[in-house]
C-alpha cells in the first residue's frame, strides 16, 4: 500500500486513496496490522465499517453472548465469512470502559487496533462518552494498540474536524471516504502518522 504525503498540514499526514469507503476501513486495518505486527482487531458492537470479513460482525446489538474477557461472541453478518477468522475479531460493548480494560489486559499482545465510529451514526446519532474516548486513546497508546476513527459518517458533521475535534482526541488512523467524496473522485483514508508507520 502506498501512503501519499499530504501537503500544507501542520502535522505529518499521509493518506491512502481508495475508490470505496469499504476499502478505506480495510486499508486502515491492514496498515494497523502491518504497523503493530499483531493480528487482532477490536470493534464495537453495532458499529458498521463496510462489508468485508475483517469487520463485518455484530451489526446489531444483542446478537452474541458476553464473555469473561469483556468481549461479546462474534456473529458474522453474512454467510461465507470463514469461522477461522472469528479469532481475529474482538467485539466489545459501546461506551463500556470496564470491558475495554479487560479486553486489553487479556489480548494486548495480539491486539493491533481498535476501531470505532466516534459518534455512532449507524444507530442514529449516539455520541461516545467523552471520558471513554480519552481513556481508549490513553490505554491504546500505552499498549501499542493503534486507534482508528471511522469518520465516514462523522467527518465534517459535528464540526469541521469531525469526531477528532469534537472529543479533542487524535487517532492514529482515520477513514474519511464518502465524507469527502463530493470533493474528491477517490476517497482518502487519512493516516495520521504518530505511531503508525509501515
Ligand atoms: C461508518 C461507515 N464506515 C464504512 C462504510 C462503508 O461504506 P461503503 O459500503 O459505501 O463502501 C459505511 C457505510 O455506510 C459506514 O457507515
Amino acid at each position: 500500500m502506498t501512503l501519499l504525503p499530504i501537503a500544507h498540514s501542520p502535522v505529518k499526514l499521509e493518506a491512502i486513496f481508495c475508490v470505496q469507503a469499504v476499502e478505506t476501513t480495510l486499508g486502515a486495518i491492514l496498515t494497523a496490522r502491518a504497523s503493530a505486527g499483531k493480528p487482532k482487531i477490536r470493534k464495537l458492537e453495532g458499529h458498521f465499517h463496510g462489508m468485508h470479513d475483517c469487520l463485518w460482525y455484530n451489526r446489531a446489538a444483542g446478537l452474541g453472548e458476553t464473555r469473561t474477557d469483556g468481549t461479546i461472541a462474534p456473529v458474522p453478518d453474512s454467510e461465507g465469512i470463514p469461522s477461522a477468522l472469528a479469532d481475529l475479531i474482538l467485539v466489545a460493548p459501546f461506551n463500556n470502559l470496564g470491558a475495554f480494560d479487560r479486553i486489553v489486559r487479556s489480548h494486548r499482545d495480539e491486539l493491533a487496533a481498535v476501531i470505532m465510529e466516534p459518534i455512532w451514526y449507524n444507530q442514529g446519532c449516539i455520541p461516545s462518552d467523552p471520558e471513554s474516548v480519552r481513556e481508549v486513546r490513553r490505554i491504546s497508546a500505552q499498549n501499542g494498540i493503534i486507534l482508528i476513527f471511522d469518520e465516514v459518517l462523522s467527518a465534517l458533521r459535528m464540526c469541521r474536524g469531525g469526531g477528532q475535534e469534537y472529543y479533542c482526541v487524535m487517532p492514529d488512523l482515520c477513514t474519511l471516504a464518502k465524507a469527502l467524496g463530493v470533493v474528491y473522485p477517490s476517497q482518502p483514508c487519512a493516516v495520521v502518522t504518530r505511531s503508525c508507520q509501515c
